[in-house]
């Protein structure tokens, strides 16, 4: 049995599809999973439909959880110097981070939003297929040394590319979380911790169980483990969740092509909602 027809097979005993990931990432990871697991795709096949947990295991080992905080630095400055300079008249901000991973990017974006005052009137949902990084989103606790040089990282950028005054280069970024350098733990704060809602969500599978139209969708570094056709999907999907004006930032690897093109107009880094799009088939 190939992975492409175990992966049709994990459709049908599953929750799961995965059967338009891009075959050269999902391949590799799964091959890995046979030879550390010592099984062969009959064997992986038979737990498949009989073992529950053991699918629930394998999706969390398929998936590629890499993140970091202020991940692409250029990003979070324009981020802040196109998005959220322009919005202080809005009541209220509401954000996707759609594959969220354990959730660096979403409490990198709270540290911004705390700093310009929006972090009341800013509605977060943050989701993601797998529940361990989910639950350690939730948790805000993650290795102090790598962590902290990725926000330090983040404050010399600031410096080093905007001139004059900006309320970038006021962020106390200490204030958002605790340090222990013995147990080498940042943790972040409890009045970050509790804004945003985690939930575990398949964006391939399920309906957003929300009505609400965001301002901004971050999904970054997820549609590039997706097929084209599977990411023109999301993506239209996005658009249709998007309010007009509103933007979709993703991954520095990843754009908007085949139908959805013109659905898209790209800003700098991100992609605005446009309304006056060309019908293509
Ligand atoms: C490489 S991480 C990106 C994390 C973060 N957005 C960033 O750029 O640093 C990709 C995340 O997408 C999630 N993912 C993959 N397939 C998904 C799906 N169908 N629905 C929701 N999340 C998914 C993975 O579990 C993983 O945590």
């Amino acid at each position: 049995m190939t992975v492409k027809e175990y992966l049709l097979e994990l459709k049908k005993y599953s929750q799961y599809d995965f059967s338009e990931y891009s075959d050269n990432s999902i391949q590799r990871r799964l091959l890995k999973i046979l030879e550390e697991h010592e099984l062969d795709m009959n064997k992986l096949l038979e737990m498949t439909k009989n073992n529950p947990a053991f699918v629930e295991n394998l999706v969390n080992e398929i998936t590629v959880n890499t993140t970091e905080f202020y991940r692409d630095t250029d990003v979070w400055i324009e981020y802040a110097l196109s998005f959220l300079d322009k919005i202080k008249i809005k009541k209220v901000i509401n954000i996707w981070h759609a594959g969220s991973s354990s959730g660096q990017e979403v409490y990198s974006n709270l540290i911004l939003l705390d700093a310009y005052g929006y972090l009341n009137k800013s509605n977060i949902i943050a989701t993601d297929i797998n529940q361990v990084v989910i639950d350690e989103a939730k948790k805000g606790e993650y290795r102090l040394s790598t962590n902290l040089r990725n926000i330090e990282q983040f404050q010399k950028d600031i410096d080093k590319s905007i001139n004059g005054d900006h309320l970038l280069k006021t962020i106390d970024f200490k204030k958002y979380f605790s340090e222990s350098v013995t147990n080498d733990r940042l943790e972040i704060k409890q009045f970050l911790k509790k804004v945003p809602l985690f939930i575990k969500h398949d964006l391939v599978k399920e309906k957003l169980p929300y009505e609400v139209k965001f301002d901004i969708i971050f999904c970054r570094n997820v549609l590039i483990y997706f097929n084209t056709s599977l990411q023109s999907r999301i993506l239209k999907m996005f658009h249709d969740r998007l309010n007009n004006g509103g933007m979709l930032v993703l991954g520095s690897h990843e754009g908007v092509s085949g139908f959805v093109k013109t659905r898209f107009v790209k800003r700098g880094n991100f992609f605005a909602k446009n309304n006056i799009f060309h019908l293509k088939y």
